[in-house]
């Protein structure tokens, strides 16, 4: 059966990171039909805009996308592309898996937790404005179909996928009023999942607690900046941000892409990682139902990097992006 997909390279490492994912899914034998479409700095140049309307028409023709990070500048200029996309396409859950890799030296011990996060509102609502010359408001926007829909979504991950706990994290003791209806709405969704143990977690003592023992946590949903936050520091747990994937996921859509940003510093030389974006393309190819393809990408991968002698720099090996890639698709092909 042919799968047919968006695959939207994006900028920095991206286009790098996409070919390397590209190899090792052709070893995976899946048939799929790629519609390649630009987006950021590249859609800039061909096209006038960092979005074309294409991407949009395509990803909701395909229904799913396998994504590179896109460029987002500070400050001034165009809104995030990535903020976007996630909120036109209506891709309200963001799901981060965490896990430790075999074979890479990291901070964190037997970790695997998955982090959901809340993908449209909070602080990036993006709404702000100038009060007066020298005072800025930036509005957190939350509500309860929002706070619960994010909610269900996480105990029913933690139903499907055999999880024991679900972590709210918050800060629900200074924005009473919006991480109070987060956490009301949660509370509601928990009394659905009896089967699911509970707690709460205050943002500050979470990020405290995943440092000191990572290994406790389970699944743990949360509000945008919260989300985007803890991810950088959980993929620091297990290694970097070149070994974390992730998803993006609405009721009919589903976005896949690593945490990571565009790695200026280093695009373009070949240097980049793409694990995190070989385990995004684990995760789509599960959301298309081959699991078994997913399965044997994981190993190959996972035999890759426990053996050791082929590894990029950031994992500190001298293999090229090329190279490592070349080297799982082998090793996919023998999984
Ligand atoms: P970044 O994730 O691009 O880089 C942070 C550090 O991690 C850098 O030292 C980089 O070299 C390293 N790194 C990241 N991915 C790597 C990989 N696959 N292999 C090896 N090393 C890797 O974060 P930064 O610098 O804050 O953001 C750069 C740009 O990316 C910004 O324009 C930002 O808006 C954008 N961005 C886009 C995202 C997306 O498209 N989903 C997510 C995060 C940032």
């Amino acid at each position: 059966m042919t799968h047919r997909a968006t695959l939207i390279p994006g900028d920095g490492i991206g286009p790098e990171i996409t070919d390397a994912a590209l190899r090792v899914l052709d070893a995976t034998g899946v048939d799929l039909a790629w519609e390649r479409v630009d987006a950021g700095e590249l859609a800039l140049e061909r096209h006038g805009t960092v979005l074309p309307e294409e991407l949009f028409a395509s990803v909701r023709r395909t229904r799913v996308a396998l994504k590179g990070p896109v460029a987002t500048p500070i400050g001034g200029g165009h809104r995030s592309v990535n903020v976007t996309i996630r909120q036109t396409l209506g891709l309200y859950a963001c799901l981060r898996p965490v896990r430790s890799l075999p074979g890479v030296i990291a901070p964190g011990r037997d970790v695997d937790l998955v982090i959901v996060r809340e993908n449209t509102e909070g602080l990036y609502s993006g709404i702000e404005h100038r009060v007066v010359p020298g005072v800025v408001e930036g509005l957190k926007v939350v509500t309860a179909a929002a706070s619960e829909r994010i909610a269900r979504f996480a105990f029913d991950y933690a139903r499907s996928h055999g999880r024991r706990e679900v972590t709210a994290v918050h800060k629900a003791n200074i924005m009473k009023l919006s991480d109070g209806l987060f956490l009301e709405e949660t509370r509601r969704v928990r009394e659905e999942h009896p089967d699911i143990a509970y707690r709460e977690l205050i943002v500050d003592n979470c990020a405290m607690q995943l440092v000191r023992r990572p290994q406790d946590f389970d699944v743990l949903v949360m509000s945008n900046l919260y989300g985007d936050i803890l991810s950088d520091l959980c993929a620091g747990l297990v290694g970097g941000l070149g070994v974390v994937p992730g998803a993006n996921i609405g009721d009919t859509l589903a976005v896949f892409e690593p945490v990571h940003g565009t790695a200026p510093d280093i695009a373009g030389k070949g240097w980049a990682n793409p694990t995190a974006l070989l385990l995004s393309a684990a995760l789509l190819l599960d959301h298309l139902g081959e699991a078994e393809a997913a399965a044997a990408l994981r190993r190959g991968l996972e035999r890759v990097l426990a053996d050791g002698a082929v590894r990029t720099r950031d994992l500190g090996g001298e293999a090229s992006t090329e190279d490592f890639a070349a080297t799982v698709a082998a090793a996919v092909r023998n999984a």
